[in-house]
């Protein structure tokens, strides 16, 4: 398939970085794009027994062979972004867009204090104000940040070009449907729309060059900072069910509920969702961890699968059964 955009269902947290990741493994894209807000994602990939949490880089960077983007609609943080390119060594292979726009010291000041923080809850990583200077016509573009002028280039043309030629480009989009500031539960979204139809525009493709669609939901739904989570647990039930989980970025306890099918299905009616990816269902029923085929899981755990598919009306393709990238279930790889 020429172009496969992976956007998050919920509110965040679906586990996006294990299903890019293992599809940037499995399918060698020659382009792995970033999409969404900017590093208050964050992404965790294992693989190899190592442990990456990518907040600026696409997770596609687990694949040497694959080249690292990042669209024009994403805001870059350059230190988190340098520092990731170093650690992970890909300076070489990753282009920046150069209209990104760039976050500075005073966006994240301005977000770790006061109305942002205090009714919204926000990560504090600067990217709503960020947003707002963007929107206002007076922020910095990456083509005006020096430590970032020898990664700069036209990433929309790339993109372009790279499905012109019939090659395999893995859009990554961050945050959660229900986190968009156009469809979530506003004021408590993030600061710009996050569906699937921003990751074309954040990238600069149009929406007919799109095959596949993947909308990852978490077997529960869970959400950070403030706003609604409907049939939320309170922290013991949350603890006693293990589904405690702490922010990768902020280290906040996420509240928890379980999953909504009625939020789901609103999810995939405004992705265009043509597949469905189901993480940590070894969470939810134990006996489902590190298994690989289908046929291993047990009937709770099939029937889960089976709802979800009947209520959402598209395949559960991928179903993650741990922490590492080869902790999946890959039905299209099998009839199961
Ligand atoms: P902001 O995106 O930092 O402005 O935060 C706005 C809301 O979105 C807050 O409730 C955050 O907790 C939430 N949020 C932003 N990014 C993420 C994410 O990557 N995962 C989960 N929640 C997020
Ligand atoms: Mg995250």
């Amino acid at each position: 398939m020429p172009c496969s955009v992976v956007v998050g269902g919920a509110f965040g947290d679906e586990g996006k970085g294990k299903i890019i990741s293992y599809i940037a493994l499995k399918e060698n894209p020659s382009i792995a794009a970033r999409a969404g807000v900017g590093p208050n994602a964050g992404h965790t990939v294992v693989t190899s027994g190592k442990t990456l949490k990518l907040r600026m880089l696409p997770c596609g960077v687990v694949n040497q062979r694959t080249k690292l983007m990042i669209g024009a609609g994403v805001l870059v943080d350059p230190n988190i972004l340098l520092k990731e390119m170093s650690e992970t060594k890909s300076e070489n292979r990753t282009i920046v867009d150069r209209n990104c726009a760039i976050i500075e010291q005073r966006h994240i000041e301005a977000d770790k204090s006061g109305y942002l923080k205090d009714k919204i809850g926000t990560t504090g990583t600067g990217t709503g104000p960020a947003n707002s200077d963007r929107v206002l016509r007076i922020a910095k573009m990456a083509k005006e940040e020096e430590q970032l002028s020898i990664y700069v280039g036209d990433v929309s043309q790339e993109i372009n070009t790279a499905l012109d030629r019939n090659e395999f480009v893995l859009l990554e989009g961050t945050q959660g449907t229900l986190l968009s500031l156009y469809h979530g539960t506003y004021p408590f979204v993030t600061s710009k729309d996050v569906s699937a139809s921003a990751v074309c525009s954040d990238v600069g493709i149009g929406p007919k060059r799109v095959n596949e669609i993947v909308v990852v939901f978490k077997a529960y739904f869970t959400r950070v900072g403030e706003g609604p989570l409907s049939g939320e647990l309170d922290s013991a039930e949350t603890v006693k069910r293990g589904w405690q989980e702490y922010g990768s970025v902020t280290g906040r306890l996420r509240r928890a509920a379980p999953f909504n099918y009625d939020l789901a299905k609103r999810s995939i009616m405004l992705n265009s969702g043509t597949q469905i990816a189901l993480t940590k269902l070894d969470t939810v029923f134990p006996s489902c961890a590190k298994v690989r085929d289908y046929a291993s899981l047990t009937g709770e755990a099939t029937q889960f699968v089976k709802d979800i598919e009947s209520e959402l009306g598209r395949p559960v393709v991928y179903i993650g059964t741990g922490n590492e990238t080869e902790d999946i279930i890959d039905r299209t790889k099998s009839t199961g």
